[in-house]
């Protein structure tokens, strides 16, 4: 009997077995949402990419589908590596992705669907004058990989951009092309940046300064701005930058021009992709969530990663410095009965168990108003410096917090997993709001990260403290501020599963009673479990 069968998610994406890791290519055509994945069906470590495939109407229910591509060419030999996927207006469907050739090269390639009348669009063509782009010259050929989404110039030419390094410096190629077939190097670099190494995963993408909706991937003018998105291999987060794009010149520049790198999310997210929903008129961010137990249990259990909820993604109009990630609203359709629990004092040094079922698979909404009187007072706070990472966690005692959620909590609680805010005042007198996961206590096994994740979330004039999480299981995703700073973990409660996960409010401030409002549903499940025999 598999002993770490609990870890299996309810209702995030996982393919039945064996290693998974970035999102490949997602996209929406003909009625289905496709989703392809680096996959190695060999086993449960990382090794023999190639691409696996699943749709769905919705990106909750998932159909499992035959391999999408295999390694069965010269030029993709030892790995069918990451790309993405272009729509054509005329209704063709481009696939780009690295191959990783007999002799080691990353080597672009096209793909298509072979029938494009098949709504699954199960079978790929590969295109027989592959390879399309070798790396350019004075480049390693083991640092130039996973094209991007094409995007369309006001002349109507398509251009995307690759990752790549220079020493240390790490940068965007761009090429341009007609017909995807023949490409043209273009002499500038989209942007580029110093002791970053290399870039995977490039993202590069449009959202509105004015408007709810997500855009094309092609847009661009006066009411647009760029995002670029770097997954900075050294050091396995994903990075992003709101700013603009000069077509003409073929540059990109951060609007911030000290170029303030802000992460997808401070815990556990990586090689993420976005894509533009046609459907609802939004886009989608996927990302890929490894793993922060050991090898060793991987193989036990027999497979290794999940994919993050699917997050709708837009510029946050209030502070013009961050994005919103929210999980698609499709998800709320697997909520079960709800609990709420409004205004719930929790005075200081309090834990408040909630009377719930199980939180073990759960979508959890609580807002918290913090002790005015308290707040007032905060010229006490010292810990201007506070940063999650460097901080006691969910134990600490400071002036203005720490406070939120427990959640995978066993009764007595030797188990917990918390997210909490901590206020704390800057030397400029302003308060200063952390949003932190402590993992410290989230397991008593000794093979797996503790770590403590979190950053600054902005929070406006009037704005209450709010957070939503995920918990699924051996994933927690929590989401503050509307989504303004995201956290994923991964933990592995051995004692806080399935009914004995339970969850609490605490607030661990010396001075500071807050008031919370909670509500609670559990989530049905929607993947497939393997047999637990
Ligand atoms: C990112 C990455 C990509 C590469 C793929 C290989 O996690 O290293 O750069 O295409 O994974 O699986």
């Amino acid at each position: 009997k598999n002993m770490l069968t609990w870890q299996r998610t309810g209702f995030h994406f996982q393919p039945e077995k064996n290693w998974m890791n970035d999102p490949n290519g997602p996209m929406y055509y003909n009625g289905f949402y496709h989703f392809f994945y680096q996959y190695n069906q060999k086993g449960a470590v990382w090794g023999n990419l190639v691409w696996g495939h699943a749709v769905s109407e919705d990106m909750v229910h998932w159909t499992h589908l035959p391999l999408a591509m295999v390694s069965d060419q010269w030029y993709d030999q030892n790995g069918v590596w990451s790309g993405s996927a272009t729509l054509l207006p005329d209704g063709q469907v481009v696939m780009l992705y690295t191959g990783i050739s007999n002799e080691s090269a990353q080597l672009q390639n096209l793909a298509y669907p072979a029938n494009l009348s098949d709504p699954l669009l199960i079978d790929w063509v590969k295109y027989p004058g592959n390879p399309i782009i070798d790396p350019p010259k004075g480049i390693d050929k083991e640092d130039f990989r996973d094209p991007t989404t094409a995007w369309r110039t006001s002349e109507g030419k398509w251009r995307i951009t690759i990752g790549s390094k220079a020493g240390r410096t790490g940068l965007a190629f761009v090429y341009e092309t007609e017909d995807f077939k023949t490409y043209r190097l273009l002499p500038e670099l989209l942007h580029s940046a110093s002791e970053t190494g290399m870039w995977e995963c490039i993202d590069f993408f449009p959202v509105s300064i004015n408007s709810e909706n997500g855009l094309d991937t092609s847009a661009n003018g006066e009411e647009v701005k760029h995002v670029m998105k770097v997954s900075v291999q050294d050091d396995q987060r994903d990075y992003y930058v709101i700013g603009t794009y000069d077509e003409a010149a073929n540059t990109w520049s951060p609007d911030n021009p000290a170029g303030i790198w802000i992460q997808y999310d401070y815990g556990k997210f990586y090689a993420s992709k976005t894509f533009y929903d046609q459907k609802k008129g939004r886009r989608i961010l996927w990302g890929w969530i490894s793993e922060s137990d050991s090898e060793k249990a991987d193989l036990l259990k027999g497979w290794a990663s999940v994919q993050s909820i699917p997050r709708t993604l837009l510029l946050d109009q209030k502070t013009g410095t961050h994005l919103l990630q929210w999980p698609v609203e499709e998800i709320e359709g697997l909520r079960l009965h709800g609990k709420e629990f409004n205004n719930i004092k929790v005075d200081a040094g309090a834990v408040i168990p909630l009377d719930v079922a199980s939180s073990s698979q759960a979508d959890v909404v609580a807002e918290f108003e913090v002790d005015k009187a308290a707040l007032a007072a905060a010229e006490l706070v010292a810990d201007q410096e506070f940063s999650c990472a460097d901080s006691g966690g969910a134990a600490q005692r400071g002036y203005l917090g720490p406070f939120g959620l427990l959640v995978l909590a066993d009764l007595s609680r030797s188990e917990q997993t918390s997210m909490h805010f901590y206020i704390s005042k800057t030397s400029g007198g302003n308060l200063k709001t952390s949003f932190c996961t402590d993992q410290s206590r989230s397991s008593e096994a000794n093979d797996v990260n503790k770590e403590i994740y979190g950053s600054f979330v902005p929070v406006l004039e009037g704005e209450k403290l709010s957070m939503r999480i995920l918990v699924d299981h051996s994933i927690v995703e929590g989401f503050a501020q509307g989504g303004r700073t995201c956290i994923t973990s991964r933990v592995y409660p051995t004692r806080a599963i399935y009914q004995n996960a339970h969850i609490f409010l605490f607030n661990n401030a010396t001075n500071a009673s807050v008031l919370a409002s909670v509500k609670m549903w559990p989530m049905s499940s929607t993947t497939i479990h393997p047999n637990s025999d």
